[in-house]
């Protein structure tokens, strides 16, 4: 069994589809092992984007991800990383098919709704930096 991390970004909570988003991942089949809310810190996003921070966009998507808490979750499942990347969507919401999670409510590249982990390495690291291992069950 695989786990992934999903975050419901700050365009997703302040759109209040959060209920959404969480059924249509229980209808894919994932079960959830963890799930809060949380504040993104400047130092949380610097180990998180640590790929994208000679971007341009870097501090515009800091900024962004700041706006509000997010809910970050766990999901487990055969093939969970890729699973989950295919219902959320390419990075662009505007190149993201109608029935995809950031085709429906995204706005752009960066108001995309949610993050999920790349690979099950990645969703390791991920996990490590935002949940105490008392907060995953499963
Ligand atoms: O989230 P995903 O893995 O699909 O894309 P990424 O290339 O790893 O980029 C991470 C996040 O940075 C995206 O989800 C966007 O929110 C943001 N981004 C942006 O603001 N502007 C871009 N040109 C590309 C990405
Ligand atoms: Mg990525």
């Amino acid at each position: 069994m695989e786990k992934t991390v999903v975050l419901i970004k700050p365009d997703g909570m302040k759109k209040k589809i959060v209920g959404k988003i969480i059924d249509r991942f229980e209808r894919e089949g994932l079960e959830f092992i963890g799930l809060k809310l949380i504040n993104l810190t400047q130092e949380i996003l610097d180990t998180w984007y640590v790929h994208h921070k000679d971007k341009p966009f870097f501090q515009d998507l800091s900024h962004f991800m700041k706006e509000t808490p997010v809910v970050a979750m766990v999901l487990k499942s055969e093939n969970a990383v890729n699973r989950v990347r295919s219902v959320i969507g390419p990075t662009d919401s505007q190149k993201a098919p109608p029935d995809s999670i950031r085709g429906q409510h995204g706005e752009d590249v960066q108001r995309n709704v949610v993050h999920a982990s790349d690979a099950p390495e990645r969703a390791e690291f991920e996990i490590k930096l935002l949940f105490k291992s008392s907060e995953i069950y499963g």
